[in-house]
């Protein structure tokens, strides 16, 4: 039997291979953390009209994202308030109204019933339409990028993200005009938990190394900096990784960016021209990281690689298998050419047939498959690396560790799970805010670190 509370050991910094496996772990997963949390579902440039819409996924729900009349963003459950089918069946596209496929009930681009076949003779003219909206979602936006959210009592958006939005704000404002997503979503079906590639984007510059070894030899003069294998890897000083309340967090490579881009031109000339200004506009210490290449994960299944520039989420479709969604993330001010030789480095690497993409999944696919095994599963795993060296930060918020490989977010990641899987609400959640970081204890690690250079 497992014990859903004890999943995560914070202390230990390990956590039981059941969380990916079990079907009650599962389904508590999609009521305390799919069921509060805020999702990705899109990004404003797909609905830039009225009337356009998309369709996509809160983890199995699938939902309706409009530009309403009024120039609102809407969100709905896609399920017809008659006898429940879908009342949308297409990805995209612009529409005055949603007509069941069914028996042609209308709704209209904010969920209101306003037409029924045969409502005089066959209900009598006693429907109460008013009553019969289909179910809405709670809807945010963040500097374009729309969020979903099923629960009433969670906090804004911009409160669940927290710190991890100061973060966000080096590419998704930068030196200003900020960042889009280049659609239609690439889409894949991974036969994984959904939580082996969150992780892995949340923390993993461990692997960078030894699984895409192959794959960086041969792109190696594309890659810049990060060709070689994993002794090669830079460590110490050459960047570091973040864990922010609420589980968000990355991983960072310092001037990656520029070196992994060196041989297109239009990036590199825009990089160049940017970070400047991206230095006037947000300081120092973010511009350092708007050229940097990032590894993240924002709770709980949206990832991205800022760097190679592509953007993820990873749809639970059971324990055991994940649909992959992933879109390029692009500057808004770049120049078409510019955007074009990202978009075509991103697809090559971390596209749904990438070179990259293909070596992640054949390790995400793996550690899933692994604890069909009822012994395996009565292990745990383990997330110690760096622990210790990390802490507050002078210029970066959250907890710090001291360099980009390590296990601090990951450790951030599972601590936020556990703390939603064992919680019976927000209010719950919002009691530990002051004390969420008590399980790194070494929190002057940076000070530390700081003043003993400052000595040498
Ligand atoms: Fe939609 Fe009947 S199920 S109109
Ligand atoms: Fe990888």
């Amino acid at each position: 039997m497992v014990d859903i509370n004890k999943l995560v050991d914070t202390k230990a910094s390990t956590q039981s291979k059941e969380v990916f496996w079990d079907q009650e772990v599962y389904d508590r997963e999609i009521k305390n953390i799919f069921g509060r949390s805020w999702l990705f579902l899109t990004h404003e440039c797909m609905l830039e009209k009225k009337g356009d819409f998309i369709t996509t996924k809160m983890a199995e729900d699938s939902v309706i994202v409009t530009r309403h009349t009024d120039g609102s963003l809407k969100a709905f459950v896609n399920s017809c308030t008659h006898r429940g089918n879908s009342i949308c069946s297409a990805d995209s596209g612009n529409t005055k109204s949603f007509v069941c496929n069914y028996h042609g009930w209308v709704f209209s681009t904010d969920g209101k019933l306003v037409d029924v076949p045969l409502r005089e003779k066959c209900y009598h003219d006693e429907l109460d339409r008013d009553s019969l909206s289909l179910k809405t979602i709670r809807v945010e936006s963040y500097r374009g990028f729309v969020f979903g959210c099923f629960d009433e009592t969670a906090p804004s958006l911009e409160d669940f993200l927290g710190d991890w939005g100061w973060y966000l704000d080096t590419w998704m404002v930068g030196a200003g005009e900020g960042a889009e997503l280049v659609g239609p979503p690439m889409k894949s079906i991974l036969k994984c938990n959904w939580k082996v590639p969150t992780e892995n984007f949340v923390g993993d510059g461990y692997h960078v190394g030894w699984t895409h070894a192959s794959a960086l030899h041969v792109l190696g003069g594309e890659l810049g900096g990060l060709a070689g294998n994993q002794a090669e890897m830079p460590f110490d000083e050459l960047g570091i990784q973040v864990t922010t309340r609420h589980g968000h967090g990355f991983g960072v490579i310092d001037n990656a960016a520029i070196a992994i881009h060196a041989k297109r031109d239009e990036y590199a000339k825009y990089m160049e021209e940017t970070i400047p200004k991206v230095a006037e506009n947000l300081g120092e210490p973010r511009a350092k990281l708007f050229n940097g290449h990032w590894n993240c994960s924002t709770f709980p299944n949206c990832s991205f690689l800022y760097g190679t520039n592509i953007f993820k989420v990873w749809h639970p479709r059971g324990p055991h298998e994940i649909e992959v969604w992933s879109w390029v993330i692009v500057h808004k001010d770049m120049s078409d050419e510019g955007k074009r030789e990202v978009v075509k480095q991103a697809v090559r690497s971390f596209g749904t047939a990438g070179t990259l993409e293909s070596d992640d999944g054949d390790n995400m696919v793996q550690s899933t498959h692994v604890n069909r095994g009822n012994y395996t599963r009565e292990g745990t795993m383990n997330s110690t690396m760096g622990q210790g060296y990390e802490g507050e930060h002078p210029d970066y918020p959250g907890i710090v560790g001291s360099s980009f490989i390590g296990e601090t977010s990951y450790r951030g990641f599972y601590r936020f799970y556990q703390e939603m899987m064992s919680a019976d609400s927000w209010d719950d959640i919002r009691a530990n805010d002051e004390h969420w970081a008590d399980c790194f204890p070494n929190k002057n690690y940076w000070k530390d670190r700081i003043a003993a250079k400052a000595a040498e």
